[in-house]
């Protein structure tokens, strides 16, 4: 199709400057476990071929990734699947790996939960996964790649009876040994307080949106407060999502004056700045990237000279409650604002 890749045109590039993966910062979830606390985003939307996603994902291997956020809806797991069969017979130890995968919003029922799940380990070529997510608290299907207008004819509002009967067999996935630690994925404050409540199982994490024009920090708090940890999506401010996820709302970090003055303080790219301020802040970042020289920069960024405080400070005055990934596919009436999926005011928006 006359896509050229930074690995399409020849071997993947050797010897890079690796980082030693054992110095790479990680957070210990409640479960004593240990999560790098940077991983490779995996999802190419509709713009980077799967292979690509996953040869991505072996280069990042040969520098120092650890972690890879993956999910069956992003379409790539088989390829990627690939590339770890061949990162770990290249020497890498599964359990040195973090793999996450997440169960897609059409297969909410109980009886494709484990179906599902067995999927994602067959394309993963993987014996067991370590956080499997409910990727939406929504049980509506959209065809990936549709408008932001589509909606599912059979649309549902978050249930929670109907969450938990997910969530009881998500907890039979970690009874059965095929997933080591389960989480929630998009939800609010409200939604989790049941799902506390009810579970038997906790969630480990709760994977949102956060980057420094959404800082959600009263969720980011919740979640911390609570035995979870947050893994932020977007960290970067999703700069190549596709035309159809933006709204003239929409803001940048990366465009942002205050962080533009930092990364040059630094001499790094407005991008890094962005990365730093995750970990920094607590929360696990998942950045995706391609490109061979942003992969390595972003992991360097986390293990390299901190912000100092006062940057901390002002990036911390700079959100502006921008939510990117806004989700009105999953809107289940007509007139509804987007801003429903997300419970304004504290409550979980009635049906
Ligand atoms: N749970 C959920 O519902 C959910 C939702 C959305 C996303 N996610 C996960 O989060 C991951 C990250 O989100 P995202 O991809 O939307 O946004 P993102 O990580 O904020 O941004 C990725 C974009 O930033 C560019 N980039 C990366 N590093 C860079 C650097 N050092 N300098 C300059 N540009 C850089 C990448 O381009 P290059 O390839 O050119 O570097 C890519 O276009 C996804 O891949 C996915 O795994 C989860």
């Amino acid at each position: 199709m006359g896509h050229t890749t930074p690995f399409s045109r020849g071997p993947l590039p050797v010897s890079p400057a690796a980082v030693d993966p054992a110095l790479v910062p990680c957070r210990t979830l409640n479960s004593g476990a240990k999560i790098p606390a940077i991983g490779l985003g995996t999802f190419g939307s509709d713009r980077v071929p799967h292979r690509e996603v996953a040869e991505a994902v072996r280069y990042a291997a040969c520098i120092g990734y650890r972690h890879f956020d993956c999910a069956s809806v992003y379409g790539n797991e088989a390829e990627i699947g690939a590339s770890f069969e061949r990162i770990l017979a290249d020497g890498v130890r599964r359990e040195d790996l973090w793999i996450t995968s997440k169960l897609w919003n059409d297969k909410h029922g109980e009886e494709d939960v484990l179906a599902s799940c067995e999927q994602s380990l067959a394309d993963l070529r993987l014996d067991y996964l370590d956080l499997y997510l409910i990727h939406w608290p929504f049980p509506n299907f959209h065809p990936p790649g549709c408008d932001v207008s589509s909606r599912s004819p059979d649309a549902k509002p978050y249930i929670h009876g109907n969450y938990m009967r997910t969530w009881r067999k998500m907890e039979e996935l970690v009874d059965r040994g095929l997933v080591r630690h389960i989480g929630t994925s998009n939800m609010t404050i409200p939604k989790l307080k049941l799902v506390l409540r009810d579970a038997r199982i906790k969630p480990a994490v709760n994977e949102m949106e956060l980057h420094p024009h959404f800082q959600q920090p009263e969720l980011f708090r919740f979640v911390l407060d609570n035995g979870m940890h947050p893994i932020g999506y977007c960290p970067i401010g999703s700069p190549g999502r596709p035309e159809r996820d933006r709204t003239p709302q929409d803001t940048s970090p990366t465009e942002d004056s205050v962080i533009a003055s930092i990364a040059r303080r630094h001499g790094i790219h407005p991008a890094l700045v962005c990365v730093k301020w995750a970990v920094q802040r607590g929360q696990v970042a998942i950045p995706f990237s391609t490109n061979p020289r942003h992969m390595l920069n972003n992991l360097l960024a986390v293990m390299s000279e901190p912000l100092a405080q006062e940057e901390m400070d002002a990036i911390a005055k700079l959100d502006r409650n921008c939510r990117l990934v806004k989700g009105q596919v999953f809107l289940w009436k007509d007139n509804q604002s987007w801003e429903d999926l997300w419970d304004p005011g504290g409550k979980i928006t009635p049906p």
